[in-house]
């Protein structure tokens, strides 16, 4: 039987540590489907059309290093063609349906590809917050970057997810929203598994 978890959540809000910790308590597959953005972002700046790129997109393109700051630029770019979002829905939407359970992180898991999910949760935190972990993350990963220029690119990929035309950034209407400003990484994922908890015994 199926059973999909959107997460739904501004830049470096924490989703994908969330989403890997809630698929791995339920042994739910999981789809961080930011990569399939950053991975059409990283073809385009090769010098591919991003609506073609993301016609064409296939498992090896989800390698290498996608988490560089100007690929995820390029990513919020292309993530603004409706062309390039209708693309990618059907993948999406076969690996929610997948049968075990599924847990997808995004943008617009429980507002557009999967309005049915059982359960949905939106994380968030204040824009310093997300760019303080994020600079940490990069940092680790041996990018040279700036808190600054971490800080402003947050700023600048919320502002055109949330104000795009299509699937924009927002919480679903029955989303529950979590905040992780004040909360640590543990916290953050027992606040998600409870709620999965609670709508998986709803359902039962
Ligand atoms: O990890 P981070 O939150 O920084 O970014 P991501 O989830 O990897 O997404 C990179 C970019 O892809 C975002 O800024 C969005 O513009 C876009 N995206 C989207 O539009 N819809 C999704 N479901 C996932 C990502």
């Amino acid at each position: 039987m199926s059973f999909t978890v959107a997460i739904d959540g501004p830049a470096a809000a924490g989703k994908g540590t969330v989403s890997r910790a809630v698929a791995a308590h339920f042994g739910f597959a999981h789809l961080d489907t930011g990569l399939l953005y950053r991975a059409v972002g990283a073809k385009v700046l090769e010098g591919a059309d991003a609506v073609e790129a993301a016609r064409t997109l296939v498992a090896d393109d989800l390698t290498g290093d996608l988490r560089a700051p100007g690929v995820a630029q390029a990513a919020s770019r292309v993530a603004a063609e409706p062309q390039v979002r209708a693309a990618l829905v059907d993948f999406q939407r076969a690996f929610a349906a997948r049968a075990g359970g599924a847990v997808l992180d995004g943008r617009d898991i429980g507002t557009v590809i999967c309005p049915e999910a059982q359960a949905k949760l939106f994380v968030t935190a204040s824009a310093e917050v997300r760019a303080g972990r994020r600079w940490r993350e990069l940092c680790e990963a041996g990018h040279d970057v700036t808190f600054d220029a971490v800080l402003a690119d947050v700023r600048e990929r919320d502002a055109r997810d949330s104000e795009r035309a299509t699937a924009p950034l927002r919480p679903a209407e029955d989303a529950v929203v979590i905040d992780t400003s004040e909360m640590s990484i543990d916290e953050a994922v027992a606040a998600a598994i409870a709620v999965v908890e609670e709508k998986r015994g709803e359902r039962a």
